[in-house]
């Protein structure tokens, strides 16, 4: 059977660990030739894989120099790369409301103003990665909240623009839920060590939090990816794709 990403050349950013790993290794397996971006660069990666800190215009001009000349095209362009925030406003500075913004969002703005050129030649995908706070707000998230708000309606705005332009790149949204990952590793302890979970076993506690009764894998993720960057989502465009367990459901 054909694989479902055969000769597309995708470019994941924070795609060293978490979700962003899983979705590089579903790429592969679909048969991609996938780059991978991240802060660093981990230990025994082949030219592959970038330093790309999303923040930097400059890094991605690189990359997409890199690209161009390895393979003189881009299908897939997933911008993954963020960081959470948990604290209570009058506790936000603005260096850190500034951070969270500068990668969840500028990041993302940048990836699509930098790369566009590279996908416009052919059908393409966009996939930003939001999160279910893009859609529902929550305690002590409030910059996290509003960044992932503002990758949910950039989203729609460049599946518009593109659409009206005539150029075939697809832009959509991916919301996950709770997904098991470094990222949701820390708030988890965090929150055990405050006592609001199970000290001993707390992730049996987020698991009861979630309607299907337990958090998600980067799988579950990446076989959402995988279906929006495929040509099977060809007449898909600005949605928002929620793989979450039924958490805004209820
Ligand atoms: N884990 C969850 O439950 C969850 C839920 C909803 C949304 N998300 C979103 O999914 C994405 C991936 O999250 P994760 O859980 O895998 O997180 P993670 O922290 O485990 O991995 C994130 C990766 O992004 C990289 N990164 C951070 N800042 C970067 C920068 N400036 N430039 C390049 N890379 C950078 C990190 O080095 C890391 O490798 C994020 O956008 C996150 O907001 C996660």
């Amino acid at each position: 059977m054909a694989r479902r990403l055969e000769g597309k050349v995708a470019l994941v950013t924070g795609a060293a660990r978490g979700i962003g790993a899983g979705i590089a290794a579903a790429f592969r397996e679909e048969g991609a030739a996938v780059y991978g971006g991240d802060l660093g660069v981990p230990d025994g990666a082949d030219d592959h894989f970038l330093h790309l800190d999303v923040r930097r215009e400059d890094h991605w001009q690189a990359a997409e120099r890199h690209i161009r000349e390895r393979e003189g095209r881009l299908d897939i362009l997933v911008n993954n790369a963020g960081v959470e925030l948990v604290r209570p406003l009058p506790e936000i500075s603005l260096a850190d409301w500034r951070h969270v913004m500068a990668v969840n969002v500028e990041g993302v703005f940048l990836g699509c103003r930098v790369l566009h050129g590279l996908m416009a030649a052919s059908a393409s995908s966009i996939i930003n990665i939001s999160s279910i706070a893009g859609i529902v707000g929550y305690p002590d998230q409030a910059a996290y909240n509003t960044s992932k708000g503002a990758v949910r309606h950039l989203t729609k705005s460049l599946a518009i623009e593109f659409a009206a332009h005539g150029q075939p790149i697809r832009v959509n949204s991916i919301h996950p839920g709770c997904i098991r990952t470094p990222m949701l590793e820390e708030a988890v302890d965090g929150w055990a060590r405050q006592g609001l979970l199970d000290r001993d076993d707390p992730w049996k506690d987020v698991g009861a939090m979630c309607p299907m009764n337990r958090v998600g894998s980067p799988r579950d993720i990446a076989m959402g990816a995988v279906y929006l960057a495929s040509d099977e989502a060809g007449f898909v465009t600005g949605i928002e794709l929620v793989i979450d367990g039924g958490w805004v459901a209820r």
